[in-house]
């Protein structure tokens, strides 16, 4: 009974946010078994309670969700895109440029791009615009503040001069500077939200990295498939090191350079 509970709620929150637990309802147990004894229900019943309560998936989402990210996270790849690929881009598009993080997570990613830009010198404020987006809002309040602990795991591969050059001092941790915070706008955004997903408008490039792993394959093509709809004829993708796209490439060109892998709309 117990584990029929679990087994329906695993398919509501695939069918929410992607998420995969169907094969692991021990993990998802583990999870969320504090949370839902604190409400006094059985799994069955926190089915109907999700569906019926507002704000509860956010609840959930925060329970589900890993959020683990650092400042320079795959930086390779990070490097050719703001090193080489932005600037050429900066040459033919007559408007900012727009970047998409559709899973932003605390914020390192997207303020990692903004430092990288700004390093380049090439990019006046109001050249570029960063959208960072994710599902859980807990996450995205943090990113905002752009305060982080000094002992975080989010800097462990962060330049030393670029550390000293990008953050302050601030209550005992390090404050991002207003230069590169301004540079970032954060939303909340499921991606499996097609509809919400078109309201971002068009951008010339996406980072969605570290994502799709949680996903099964149906829904890591529903995404890609949903994501590349706002990626302009030869915008770039950039997915997580253990992530790829198959099944015809869904209109996307993989790029396999001595730098990195990455995709573009052709
Ligand atoms: C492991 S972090 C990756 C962060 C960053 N992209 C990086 O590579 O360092 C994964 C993030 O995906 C977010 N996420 C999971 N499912 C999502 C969904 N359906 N829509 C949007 N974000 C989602 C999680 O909240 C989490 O913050």
């Amino acid at each position: 009974m117990e584990d029929k509970g679990l087994q329906t709620l695993s398919q509501l929150i695939k069918d929410y946010c992607g998420l995969r637990y169907a094969d692991r309802l021990s993990t998802l147990k583990e999870k969320i078994s504090e949370h839902v004894s604190r409400l006094g229900l059985s799994y069955w019943e926190y089915c109907r309670y999700l569906e019926e309560t507002p704000g509860e998936w956010d609840a959930l989402v925060d329970l589900l969700t890993i959020n683990e990210t650092y400042f320079y996270r795959e930086e390779n790849q990070l490097n050719h895109c703001c090193y080489d690929i932005l600037p050429t881009m900066k040459k033919y598009i007559h408007r900012p440029l727009r970047i998409w993080c559709a899973a932003c997570s605390t914020g390192e990613e997207p303020y990692t791009i903004a430092m990288l830009l700004h390093e380049t010198g090439l990019f006046l404020p109001g050249a570029v615009e960063i959208i960072a987006t994710d599902i859980d809002k807990k996450v995205l309040e943090k990113a905002q503040k752009g305060w982080y602990n000094k002992a975080a795991f989010s800097f462990r591969r962060i330049p030393a001069h670029l550390l000293e050059k990008y953050f302050s001092d601030v209550d005992g941790g390090y404050q991002i500077n207003y230069s590169i915070k301004r540079m970032v706008k954060f939303k909340q955004l499921n991606l499996l939200d097609q509809k919400k997903a078109a309201e971002i408008g068009e951008v010339d490039v996406i980072f969605c990295r570290n994502v799709l792993i949680y996903f099964d394959h149906d829904t890591t093509t529903q995404v890609i498939n949903s994501l590349t709809q706002n990626l302009i004829h030869g915008g770039y993708l950039f997915l997580g090191h253990a992530e790829s796209i198959t099944e015809g490439n869904l209109g996307m060109n993989k790029i396999n350079s001595d730098k990195s892998i990455y995709y573009r709309k052709d």
